[in-house]
């Protein structure tokens, strides 16, 4: 699954792991196959014209929160030491990691998403997913 938007970037995780967590607006979520099963995957993402780099994104209602809206939530694995409100994020959905789960606490949250980039970090580390990093999306305008 590839997907290409200018998106919003902000905060919380980036406090809490060193990386940059990119949010696309609502109209990009909506506009996703009916089909696709909510929770966590893992790929490959390029913001604007930078390198490309492993991310980790959920894709779901976020059940903590109790959004009332699918989002998408990109986990880019660099710290790329500035924001990226109105940049533009390419992501390339290889893989899936697990569905998406309610936490007690925020801490539970993080840990498992700490958890989520270590096992993402290890399969994109696999050939079969190293090939995509190189995919010509990255590179088409
Ligand atoms: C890799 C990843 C996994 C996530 N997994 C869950 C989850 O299992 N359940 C959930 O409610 N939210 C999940 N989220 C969404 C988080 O609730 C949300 O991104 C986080 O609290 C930070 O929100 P903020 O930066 O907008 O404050 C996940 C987000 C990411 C990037």
């Amino acid at each position: 699954m590839l997907i290409s938007s200018p998106e919003v970037a902000e905060s919380l995780l980036k406090q809490n792991v060193n990386a940059c967590k990119a949010n696309y607006p609502r109209d990009v979520a909506k506009s996703l196959p009916e089909d696709v099963k909510p929770g966590v995957y893992y790929g490959w993402a390029k913001v604007d014209t930078e390198a490309v780099h492993k991310m980790v994104v959920n894709i779901g209602w976020c059940p903590f929160y109790q959004n009332k809206e699918l989002s998408i939530e990109t986990h880019v694995m660099h710290d790329f030491g500035r924001d990226f409100y109105g940049a533009t994020l390419k992501i390339c959905v290889i893989g899936y990691l697990r569905p998406e789960k309610n936490f007690t606490s925020i801490e539970k949250l993080i840990e498992t998403i700490k958890q989520d980039i270590e096992n993402a970090h290890a399969a994109l580390d696999l050939p079969e997913s190293i090939m995509f990093k190189d995919d010509s999306f990255f590179t088409d305008q």
